[in-house]
């Protein structure tokens, strides 16, 4: 018999946990959702009007369910005994290498404290999520748990219900998700119809696919894995426009519009950043290895490597185009998040790229409409840094005063709306933009006399020859 869901409990109020709960909420209005974190500090933010994250429309649902059919708390076993599911949000980063070479494993220690705390207090008949992205078979380490620490008639289903939001658009993504993946062992059937009923309410019929447990858990991991190619593929194509006079845009346009191929992921960049991509991958080469598929991990791995080598290569043109000896030189940096659309700055290109501009002597005058100054200055916190050598700015003329060079690392839309002919005057002569992600137009920062370097396109400053 399917079994009703009345009550939900979501351990892990993070960038999944919080926003996922909150869009069940408002659209099952007749259950219950309460998130629970260990984290005191974060909870409390979700409780007052300063969210702990920033997502475009979240704040105002959150502002709607709370208190309604939405709470908040640190109290994990009482949330957790009242639910009839439980959804695993918690965080899996990186865990310690060691072992065979490539890639590096998932901490699960996290999921599985969770498990022993769902073994501990829940009902004895609960449904268990796995929402965290976790490598394959982490369904049977929870299983084995709950089985282990839980009360003898237990009968606890463990499902994957792996999480595809993007940071910027998580409420969009999750009230129009592309599909929603309910994988299940087999006996789990009667669990997998109460989840697949729940999100019914909203996703259409066709969009929510169920299937087994290990293919649910690897369908996350791979599609990663696609995505962060395809960044790196569009990469590798950008050096080689810079190095032979093509220009990224048009050759990106002209591959995307093959439908087999398509347009999206296909944006040049300084790399890729964010929590998931890196550690997912190198998740997937660990696995792989340990699986003894060395070509297959070989191959993952090429995508990371490549990635960091556009990171590298951004930041050899600008010392090209400025000359590597960078003492003093003042050089504005807008954009600082990992992606546009967030406050989070995780695995940030910019922030590799800030640092090596620091250890050259630059001085840097950052701006990011979202992301605070202390986040900033945590990142970028070295030992070496100097007096003066970093400053944070309250907008993008501010930056921009006095500095040599101005590089966009975040492709933040208000920064194609910049008056730039104002910045021109507010800058160094000869002034330099460094566009990271291709959202300046070039001619036109051309005719006020700009100096130009964008990733993908060959520059005279930055790149040795054009053409071949
Ligand atoms: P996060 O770090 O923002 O949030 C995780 C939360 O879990 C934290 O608040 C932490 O305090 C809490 N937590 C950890 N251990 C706990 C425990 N034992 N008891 C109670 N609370 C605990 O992480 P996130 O970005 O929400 O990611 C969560 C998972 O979802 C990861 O596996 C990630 O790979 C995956 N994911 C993330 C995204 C994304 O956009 N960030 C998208 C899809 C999937
Ligand atoms: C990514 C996936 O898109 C989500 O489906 C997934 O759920 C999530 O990871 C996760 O598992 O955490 P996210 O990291 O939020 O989402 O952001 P993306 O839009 O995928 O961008 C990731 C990085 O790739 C960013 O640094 C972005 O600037 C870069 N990128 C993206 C490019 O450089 N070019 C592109 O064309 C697209």
């Amino acid at each position: 018999m399917t079994p009703r869901i009345q009550r939900v409990c979501c351990i892990g109020a993070g960038h999944v946990g919080g926003p996922t709960s909150t869009v069940m909420a408002a659209q099952c209005p007749d259950i219950q959702f309460a998130v629970v974190d260990s984290d005191a500090a974060r909870i409390a933010a979700w409780n007052s009007d300063t969210l702990p994250i920033y997502e475009p429309g979240l704040a105002e649902i959150v502002g709607r369910q709370r208190g309604r059919n939405l709470c908040f708390s640190t109290d994990i076993d009482a949330a957790v005994g009242e639910a009839d599911l439980v959804l695993l949000a918690v965080n899996t980063p990186l865990g310690q290498p060691g072992g065979h070479g490539l890639g590096g494993p998932t901490d699960l220690r996290s999921v599985e404290a969770c498990a022993r705390v769902v073994a501990r207090a829940a009902r004895r008949s609960a449904i268990v999520v796995e929402k965290s992205t976790v490598p394959c078979r982490t369904g049977e380490l929870i299983a084995r748990t709950l089985r282990h620490y839980g009360p003898a008639d237990a009968e606890f289903q463990v499902l994957s219900n792996p999480e595809f939001l993007s940071e910027g658009t998580a409420v969009r993504d999750l009230l129009q998700p592309d599909r929603v993946i309910i994988g299940g062992l087999a006996g789990s059937e009667d669990a997998q119809e109460a989840l697949r009923a729940l999100y019914a309410r909203w996703v259409p019929a066709e969009r929510i696919v169920t299937m087994g447990m290990w293919s649910a858990e690897l369908t996350k991991l791979a599609s990663n894995a696609l995505l962060a190619q395809r960044v790196s593929s569009i990469n590798a194509v950008s050096a080689v426009c810079e190095a032979v006079g093509a220009d990224i845009a048009d050759v990106a346009r002209g591959c995307g519009m093959d439908s087999r191929i398509g347009s999206e992921f296909l944006r040049p960049s300084i790399g890729f950043g964010g929590s998931c991509f890196y550690k997912d991958l190198m998740g997937l080469v660990w696995l792989s290895e340990s699986l003894g598929l060395h070509d297959v991990a070989e191959y993952w791995d090429q995508v990371l490597r490549m990635n960091d080598a556009q990171t590298a290569r951004f930041v050899r043109r600008i010392a090209r185009a400025l000359g590597p000896d960078l003492d003093g030189a003042q050089i504005a940096i807008l954009g600082f998040a990992y992606k546009a659309g967030t406050s989070d700055t995780r695995n940030t290109p910019a922030a590799l790229v800030c640092k090596q501009l620091l250890a050259r002597g630059a001085r840097l005058a950052v701006y990011d409409p979202k992301v605070p100054e202390q986040q900033i200055c945590d990142r970028l916190a070295t030992t070496s840094l100097a007096d003066q050598q970093l400053r944070v700015c309250a907008d993008a003329y501010e930056a921009m005063a006095g500095a040599r060079a101005v590089l966009v690392l975040t492709p933040w839309a208000e920064f194609a709306d910049i008056d730039w002919a104002r910045a021109h005057r507010l800058m160094v002569q000869p002034a330099l933009t460094v566009d990271g992600h291709r959202i300046l137009d070039d001619r036109a920062l051309e005719q006020l006399g700009f100096h130009v370097i964008s990733v993908g396109v060959h520059s005279s400053l930055a790149d040795d020859k054009g053409g071949l």
